[in-house]
């Protein structure tokens, strides 16, 4: 078919790859020239694992970018995978995708049928709103000439490759027959890993071919749009559940990692997202829930379990923060070391991560702050200008003279870290690993006052639990 996808950031710039590489005639749009100069010189707008290979593989073969929307007038299916950020008052803010859709409609073809697919994360009747603008625009008639569908995405960053070819599931919301019909033939090469043996080299994921195809779910479109903010939502208060248990283990001297674990053994729960951390950030899940819970205001409906997981993440946030004033005492002309910015590994998307947030506590106390993130810095200090902070290329440096370090992010870089070395470089040897991620005996074994989240002072090894057959 003949794809287009509108905005090429995290989310577009994956789909357009993955559809180039399963043979579609894919074009990226973009109004940003720097990212489609760089998507045509073969490289990827954003960071996100094995993007780069497929990108210089198909671009100019099957895989285009430009920054205008006549390539609309020959597609099939036109993606918009634009930003959806949140505005003051927590609703989504739609400008971007707004202008998609004008852009869409004065370029629409009345010989033809077009898909379009809103991909981006977009409030109940986002699609309704992107067809009348389309109308409006091309003078075309909705269901005759074109149709609108909402098709969620669920890929995750760092892994959104894996995400793309092997979903666990695929949504489509369609009230149009046809519309429905070329989505499901646009998505039958996902589904039934169509040629994916001779295509597994590209996307080095062979060793999932093994495993359950994904569901093809069917729906109306306003169920389909909801899904994705009852997803997110539903994911931040699981975080935010296992981070309330953290911190109530830490004071009745339990071990949270233990309590997951045996929590994620019934497969009624999972073990997924029950990890615990400084708190859920980044570009998806402040948003999604915020919107969420203006819109369920604002026709009487409030989500308070929400309502409750938002405050929560801010409190764990604050908990991180204060664990480390009281232990270090006055912070004033101290130096912190705080390793990851970004809200999850293998990603460089610093967007709203809770680095800003714990950063900004410390520095209000008087403390000195060095930082590393393998990816994420440049992002990190766009974003947050005022903040007077020291980057740093390597963690060694950040190490130097430091009162306390604390990790924020899993990055495996900071597990392959040389802690001995790192041990020489600080000046007061307390770590903070809030992701209870790093060996904890061995740092402590070396010299490291290291201590994780959500561990009562009963239990101080962080040992690994097993599960034992009888
Ligand atoms: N990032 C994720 O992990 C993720 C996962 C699932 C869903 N989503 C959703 O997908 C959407 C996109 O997210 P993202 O992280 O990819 O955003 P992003 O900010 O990384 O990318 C958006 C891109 O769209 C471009 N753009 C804006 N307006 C445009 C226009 N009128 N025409 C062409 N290009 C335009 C921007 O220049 C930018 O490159 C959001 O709604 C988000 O909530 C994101």
């Amino acid at each position: 078919m003949n794809i287009v996808c509108i905005g090429s950031g995290y989310v577009g710039s994956v789909t357009g790859a993955a559809f180039a590489t399963l043979g579609h005639r894919t074009t990226v749009i973009d109004i940003d020239r720097k990212k489609v100069e760089l998507i045509n010189s073969g490289k990827s707008p954003i960071y996100e694992p094995g993007l780069d290979e497929l990108i210089s593989s198909y671009i100019g073969n099957t895989l285009f970018a430009v920054d205008h929307y006549e390539v609309v007038r020959e597609a099939d299916v036109v993606f918009i995978g634009v930003g959806t950020p949140s505005k003051p008052d927590g609703t989504a803010d739609l400008k971007y995708i707004k202008l998609a859709a004008q852009g869409i409609g004065k370029h629409l073809n009345a010989e033809r049928f077009t898909v379009i697919v809103n991909k981006s994360t977009v409030p109940v009747g986002t699609a309704d709103l992107v067809s009348s603008i389309i109308e409006e625009n091309s003078g075309l008639i909705p269901n005759e000439h074109f149709a609108v569908v909402s098709n969620p995405e669920f890929l995750r960053e760092g892994y959104a490759l894996e995400d793309v070819f092997f979903p666990d599931r695929i949504v489509i919301g369609a009230d149009n027959e046809r519309a429905r019909a070329m989505m499901s033939a646009l998505y039958q090469g996902i589904v039934q890993r169509e040629n994916y043996f001779e295509k597994s080299a590209d996307f080095q994921f062979d060793y999932k071919l093994d495993n359950k195809k994904p569901d093809y779910f069917e729906t109306d479109i306003k169920s389909a749009e909801m899904i994705k903010y009852a997803s997110n939502a539903f994911l931040a208060v699981k975080i935010s559940y296992i981070n309330e248990i953290a911190r109530l283990c830490e004071v009745l001297g339990a071990d949270v990692t233990a309590v997951s674990k045996g929590m994620g053994l019934d497969s009624r729960i999972g073990n997924k997202f029950l990890q615990v951390s400084s708190g859920w950030s980044g570009s998806c899940f402040p948003k999604d829930t915020a919107e969420l819970l203006a819109t369920s205001r604002k026709y009487g409906c409030e989500l308070g379990v929400i309502e409750a997981a938002v405050q929560s993440n801010l409190q764990m946030h604050n908990f991180v923060a204060d664990k480390i004033k009281r232990r270090l005492k006055s912070l004033n002309g101290k130096t912190i070391g705080i390793l990851g910015l970004t809200f999850k590994p293998n990603t460089d998307d610093a967007r709203n991560t809770q680095a800003s947030v714990i950063i900004r506590e410390f520095a209000e106390v008087g403390a000195r702050i060095k930082v590393h993130d393998p990816q994420g810095m440049t992002m990190f200090r766009a974003l947050n200008p005022e903040l007077d902070i020291a980057y740093c290329d390597d963690p060694l440096e950040v190490a130097e003279q430091v009162d306390g370090l604390v990790l924020l992010t899993h990055w495996q870089e900071y597990a392959d870290l040389d802690w001995k070395e790192m041990f020489n470089k600080v000046r007061t040897p307390y770590l903070l690993d809030t992701r209870n991620f790093l060996d904890h005996s061995y740092l402590r074994e070396i010299g490291f006052d290291a201590e994780g989240l959500g561990v009562g002072s009963s239990k101080q090894e962080s040992r690994a639990d097993k599960t034992v057959a009888v």
